[in-house]
C-alpha cells in the first residue's frame, strides 16, 4: 500500500489524516480527491503544496470518469473514503446531497476500486448508523444498523454497500465507525467548534433541548491512529468501532469549554431541539483495542485542546464564519428556533 487516494481529504478528519500519514510513512504518496464543498477547505492542507509526495485533485466522487482518471494517473493502491455530506442538521433541511454523495458516491468509489483491483477500500463511517442507543448498552459492530436521520441513513446505506462489495465481489474492504470527532479544522457548524467560536465572541451557545444528550467526544488524532491501525492490521471485511468508549452529556462538554475560555454560563441558551435527536451514542471499542489501540486523550483533554486551537487559529475560522454561505446557514438553522426558558 503506497499510493493512497484520500477522498474528502480537504475536510476536517481527512485533512488531519493527511497531516498524520505523510510524516509517518516516508514511502507513501497521498492524493487528496475532493469536491471542495462548503466543508472542503484548502487552508486545512496548507504547507503541503510543493511536497512531491502530495497531490490535490479537484473532483466529485459521484463522477465515475474523473475517479477512474485519478486512480490511473496516480497508480492508486488504496482508497480511503472520508468524502461525505456530514452534518445532521443540514441533512434534515436538505437530504438530497446526502443521498448523492454518501450513498451514490460511495458506490462509484467501490465500483472503481473493483475495476482497478485495488488492494484496499476503507470506508470511514460513523456511530450514528446504530441510531439512539438506549439504557447502558454499548453498540457492537455486530448490532443491526438503525439510523434515524437522513445523514445516518445515508451513511448506513454506504456501509451496507461496502460490505456487499466484499461479500459479492471479494473487494478487500475495511470499515470504521467513529464517535464524535473534535480537533483542528472542524467546520464551525459542529457543536464544539461552533460553541468555542461563539463563546470567544460572547455569542449565545444554542443548546438543543435539555442538553442532556450523551456523546463520546474523541480527539481526531486518536481517530487517525485508529484508521492507520485498521488499514495496516485490520481484518478484511471487518468493521471496527472507534471512540474512547466513555460518554458525557452535552452540558458537561459546554461546562468544560466555557471554563477553558473563562466565559460565563449565561452564554448557554436552550433552544428548540433537533427533530429525531438521538439521545445517546455509546460504542464498545473492545475489537479495536484488541488490535493494540488506546486513545491518548480523554474527553476533557480533547475538549480543552480543541478550544485552545480555535483560540489560536482565528485566521482559519473567522474567514468561514464571516462568509455569506455560513451566515445564511446559521440564519436558516437557528433563526426559527425558540429560546426555551426554565431549562
Ligand atoms: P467534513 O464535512 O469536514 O468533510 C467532508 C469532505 O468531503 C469535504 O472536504 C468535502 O469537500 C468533501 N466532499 C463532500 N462531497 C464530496 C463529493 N461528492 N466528492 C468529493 N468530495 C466531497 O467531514 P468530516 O467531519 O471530516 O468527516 C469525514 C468522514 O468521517 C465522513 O464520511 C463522516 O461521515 C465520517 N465521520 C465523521 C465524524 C465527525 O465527528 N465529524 C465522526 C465519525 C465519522
Ligand atoms: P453535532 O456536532 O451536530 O454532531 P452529531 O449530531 O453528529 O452528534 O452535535 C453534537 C451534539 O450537540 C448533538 O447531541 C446535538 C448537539 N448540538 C446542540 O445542542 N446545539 C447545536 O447547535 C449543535 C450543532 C449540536
Amino acid at each position: 500500500m503506497r499510493n493512497l487516494l484520500i477522498a474528502g481529504g480537504a475536510g476536517f478528519i481527512g485533512s488531519n489524516f493527511v497531516h498524520y500519514i505523510l510524516p509517518k510513512y516516508p514511502d507513501y504518496r497521498v492524493v487528496v480527491y475532493d469536491k471542495l464543498t462548503y466543508a472542503g477547505n484548502l487552508d486545512n492542507l496548507k504547507g503541503l503544496e510543493g511536497d512531491p509526495r502530495y497531490a490535490f485533485v479537484h473532483g466529485d466522487i459521484c463522477n465515475a470518469e474523473a475517479v477512474a482518471k485519478a486512480l490511473e494517473a496516480y497508480q492508486i493502491d488504496a482508497v480511503i473514503n472520508f468524502a461525505a455530506e456530514t452534518h445532521v442538521d443540514r441533512s434534515i433541511m436538505d437530504p438530497d446531497a446526502f443521498i448523492q454523495t454518501d450513498v451514490y458516491g460511495t458506490y462509484v468509489l467501490l465500483e472503481a476500486a473493483r475495476q482497478f483491483g485495488l488492494e484496499r477500500f476503507h470506508q470511514v463511517s460513523t456511530d450514528e448508523v446504530y441510531g439512539h442507543v438506549p439504557g447502558e448498552h454499548r453498540s457492537l459492530e455486530t448490532d443491526p444498523v438503525a439510523p434515524r436521520s437522513p445523514y445516518a441513513a445515508s451513511k448506513a446505506s454506504a456501509d451496507l454497500m461496502t460490505i456487499a462489495y466484499h461479500v459479492t465481489y471479494g473487494l478487500p474492504v475495511t470499515l470504521t465507525r467513529g464517535a464524535n470527532n473534535i480537533g483542528p479544522y472542524q467546520y464551525p457548524e459542529k457543536v464544539v467548534p461552533l460553541f468555542a467560536t461563539n463563546a470567544i465572541d460572547d455569542l449565545p451557545l444554542p443548546v438543543y433541548g435539555d442538553g442532556k444528550q450523551r456523546r463520546d467526544y474523541q480527539h481526531v488524532l486518536d481517530h487517525c491512529e485508529a484508521l492507520d491501525l485498521v488499514l495496516h492490521r485490520g481484518k478484511i471485511g471487518e468493521i471496527y468501532n472507534v471512540g474512547t468508549g466513555a460518554e458525557m452529556e452535552n452540558l458537561a462538554m459546554v461546562e468544560i469549554l466555557l471554563h477553558e475560555l473563562g466565559k460565563p454560563r449565561s452564554l448557554i441558551q436552550h433552544v428548540t431541539d433537533r427533530p429525531g435527536h438521538d439521545r445517546r451514542y455509546c460504542l464498545d471499542v473492545t475489537k479495536l483495542k484488541a488490535l493494540g489501540w488506546q486513545p491518548r486523550h480523554d474527553h476533557e483533554e480533547a475538549i480543552r485542546a480543541t478550544v485552545r486551537w480555535y483560540v489560536d487559529h482565528e485566521w482559519w475560522w473567522r474567514k468561514i464564519k464571516s462568509g455569506q454561505h455560513y451566515r445564511q446557514y446559521y440564519q436558516r438553522n437557528y433563526g426559527q428556533r425558540e429560546v426555551l426558558e426554565g431549562k
